[in-house]
């Protein structure tokens, strides 16, 4: 979800007011992925190095993600709509942590969709997090390193028991990953729009899938294999 602040900034506003008005665009996202059945919609709200962006703009999107939560903490429940959160979830502030554990607990049941929040979340942070505990599971719980796999590295991530991403949407026009989902992504398909998030509509969504839904993906077989003559 990429160019809250530059939207703002064009209409001579302050960052946040890009970022209070990227919510409605969550909501858009998320209601027209639920209606046309996608069951996993994972949404990068706050990297690692956000951290590191002017205390006001941190504060305000910690603010912004505890009232969002709360505000549609019925709409999620009446929408069969599962919360879902991936990252270093103990370093946010503790108003943060204990709303976002509540609606998650709140949602629990639902089945219809999971949203997963990545928070504090970066894919480098979650790759060393697993080969630090596969590395504690090989010295004191007897695991033998030649048994590490794909599937046990996947197991190892913040993403456990999640499918791969099939589709990645980058709004605002830049074409790069910026430590999103690095292992789960190797077979993504990737869509970029200069929309900038705030702007981001049902609309886009389905003209993404479409785009999606036009590709051969052929994970590094060859056409024929795919779709025999
Ligand atoms: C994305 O918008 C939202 C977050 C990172 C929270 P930006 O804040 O990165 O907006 P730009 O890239 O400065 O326009
Ligand atoms: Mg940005």
């Amino acid at each position: 979800m990429d160019g809250n602040g530059r939207w703002a900034e064009q209409k001579g506003e302050h960052r946040v007011v890009g970022h209070a008005n990227g919510v409605r665009s969550v909501r858009e996202a998320l209601v027209a992925a639920t209606e046309i059945g996608v069951r996993y919609l994972t949404l990068y709200a706050f990297s690692t190095e956000n951290w590191k962006r002017p205390r006001p703009e941190v504060e305000a999107l910690m603010d912004l993600l505890v009232n969002t939560v709360v505000g549609e903490l019925d709409e999620l429940n009446n929408n069969g709509v599962r919360l879902n959160a991936i990252g270093d979830i103990d370093s946010l502030p503790k108003s943060c942590r204990d709303t976002l554990e509540q609606a998650i607990l709140d949602t629990a049941k639902n089945d219809r969709i999971t949203i997963t929040l990545a928070l504090s979340y970066s894919a480098r942070w979650e790759i060393v997090e697993m080969a630090r505990t596969l590395a504690t599971k090989a010295r004191s719980e007897g695991l033998d390193p030649s048994t590490i796999n794909d599937a046990m590295v996947a197991e190892h991530l913040a993403t456990k028991g999640m499918p791969d991403p099939e589709l990645l949407i980058r709004t605002s026009g830049e074409q790069r990953i910026s430590n999103f989902l690095l292992w789960q992504i190797a077979y993504a398909e990737l869509w970029f729009t200069p929309v900038l998030w705030p702007d981001f509509r049902k609309e886009h969504l389905f003209r993404a899938i479409l785009d999606f839904q036009s590709r051969q993906r052929r994970f590094g077989l060859i056409g024929e294999q795919i779709t025999p003559a």
